[in-house]
């Protein structure tokens, strides 16, 4: 039994997130998306609203489960039992920092990390330029779940 960790903000989760997530559900016998609680990071959506989108989301795929985390990822890794770390990659700007997290996780614990190429179509896709668009008024229907497309546009309703 294959265990893949997908771990990442999701605020919110976007077309190129459920892309790699519904891809290792094929690959893998079981997929625990991890949701990052980052202080760091000042996110729109809670981490309990990031959860439920993406619970909504998966919700056809019956090897998922979503978790909530705070603290080191391969923390979350051994507790999970999780063997592998899945991250996609978009463009080769994606790439310096994924790989220094890859080894810095293989450094912490023995866990390797797997990069999966977005569809192309993604690849400039980013939670970050969506929220953008969303609070700007434009249009995400095509990046986004239509349950998150949603709920952009009540965040951002004025
Ligand atoms: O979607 P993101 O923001 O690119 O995801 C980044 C994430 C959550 C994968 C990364 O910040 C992370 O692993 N955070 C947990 C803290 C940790 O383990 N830090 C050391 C990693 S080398």
């Amino acid at each position: 039994m294959i265990t893949a960790l997908v771990p990442g903000s999701f605020d919110p989760p976007t077309n190129g997130h459920v892309d790699v997530i519904e891809r290792c559900s094929s690959i893998f016998d079981t997929v625990v998306v991890g949701v990052v609680a980052n202080p760091s990071k000042s996110a729109l959506f809670t981490l309990s609203e990031r959860v439920g989108m993406l619970e909504g989301v998966c919700s056809g795929l019956d090897n998922i489960a979503i978790e909530s985390f705070t603290g080191l990822l391969v923390d979350v890794a051994r507790d999970v039992g999780a063997n592998v770390i899945v991250k996609g990659l978009r463009a080769m700007t994606d790439f310096d920092y994924e790989l220094q997290l890859a080894q810095m996780n293989r450094h912490l614990s023995g866990i390797m990390t797997m990069f999966v190429a977005t569809k192309p179509e993604l690849g400039y896709l980013s939670s970050s330029l969506v929220k953008e668009v969303a609070r700007l008024g434009g249009s995400v229907v095509a990046l986004v779940p239509g349950s998150v497309a949603a709920a952009l546009e009540e965040a951002f309703d004025d």
